[in-house]
């Protein structure tokens, strides 16, 4: 089963063939993001005019690197959503446009859900289920029970903001404007502890907490206090800065995982979403490795693309009639999964 996705629930415009839901044939992301960085941040009009110009090049590219022709491809997968209107619209509107022209099913797909699938994309991995999943991106942290490849049940998240989301508050705050959390790990890798006597100490919110909830707006909040009380703002200290935030971040999303992975007594426990891209944050899940089969998918799966669209498409996607689909920006995690 030769499934073709498109995602375009962001900036990227993605698309990718993947046969039998893991094996990727071919995968393509183009990214507007350098030209949202005079503005400190993704303007939706800017992605959405971009996506435009390209989905129909990534497409055709995709399929060539698949050495395809789209009478070999058996269904359409498409993220509908959440995400942002003028961005999922491109993606889905194409979507459909091809369904029709080539009677072929077309299966509607949540993006952040199916972030969680990138890790049936790595042949070397087994998954043992039940498993835990944590996702982890831009505008989500969620956690999962995942009881069979089809069966999922949505365990907690975040009250306020996501994890990424604080990532690239703190990033910007921090003086790199569209770097997020990737700018922050490579800072906080600079880090000498014996450098400098800065000790900042930040909140772990909820980290002692029984739930499977997230907080992330007051640790944004303490770094703001933090970081308008020095001096000055060097080099030293933005990488003090950088380190202490992501362990912050990566000491609670990593408590509460083991958490929920203890309590549904899970064999694995998978990660996906920009977020998992992080290695601080791969590092203390794999330090749990003698308890539970930590699963990471390569760091080129885990920000946005459509190869694991595409594997949620065939694990637990179902084709709807293309009139049926459209582009849903709130569209829940939590429930009808
Ligand atoms: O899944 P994704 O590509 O897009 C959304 O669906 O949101 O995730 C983007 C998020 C951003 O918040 C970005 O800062 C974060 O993933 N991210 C990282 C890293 N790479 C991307 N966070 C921490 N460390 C990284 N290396
Ligand atoms: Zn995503």
């Amino acid at each position: 089963m030769k499934i073709l996705a498109i995602e375009t629930s962001c900036d990227e415009t993605a698309a990718a063939v993947v046969e039998d839901g893991m094996k990727i044939l071919s995968s393509v992301v183009a990214s507007s993001t350098a030209m949202h960085e005079k503005y400190g941040g993704i303007v939706p009009e800017i992605a959405s005019r971009e996506q435009l110009k390209v989905i129909i090049p990534v497409i055709k590219e995709t399929l060539e690197e698949a050495k395809l022709s789209i009478s070999d491809i058996d269904q359409i997968a498409v993220t509908i959503g959440p995400g942002l209107i003028g961005s999922l619209l491109i993606g889905v509107e194409t979507a459909k446009a091809i369904a029709f022209a080539t009677k072929k099913p077309l299966i509607p797909v949540n993006h952040v859900i199916a972030h969680m699938y990138a890790n049936f994309l790595s042949p070397s991995q087994t998954i043992e289920f039940p498993a835990v999943s944590l996702v982890v991106s831009g505008g989500h942290t969620e956690l999962f029970l995942m009881e069979s490849e089809k069966k999922l049940t949505w365990l907690g998240g975040t009250l306020d903001d996501a994890a990424g989301e604080a990532f690239d508050k703190t990033a910007r705050l921090l003086g790199s404007a569209n770097g997020g959390g990737a700018a922050i790990e490579k800072a906080a890798k600079k880090f000498v502890a014996h450098d400098s006597s800065f000790d900042v100490k930040l909140p772990r919110p909820l980290l002692h907490d029984n739930s499977l909830k997230f907080s992330f707006s007051g640790l944004k909040t303490a770094v703001v206090r933090e970081w308008n009380k020095q001096e000055q703002h060097n080099e030293t200290i933005t990488n003090a800065f950088a380190h202490e935030i992501q362990e912050a971040i990566t000491d609670v999303l990593v408590a509460k995982t083991i958490r929920a992975a203890h309590q549904y007594q899970a064999k694995s426990i998978l990660i996906g979403g920009g977020v998992a891209a992080n290695t601080r944050l791969r590092d203390k899940l794999i330090a749990h490795s003698s308890s539970f089969r930590i699963c990471v998918p390569p760091v080129s799966l885990c920000t946005d693309n459509a190869a694991y669209i595409a594997s949620y498409a065939f694990f637990k996607g179902k084709p709807l009639d293309w009139h049926d689909i459209t582009a849903l920006p709130d569209l829940s995690v939590e429930k009808n999964i």
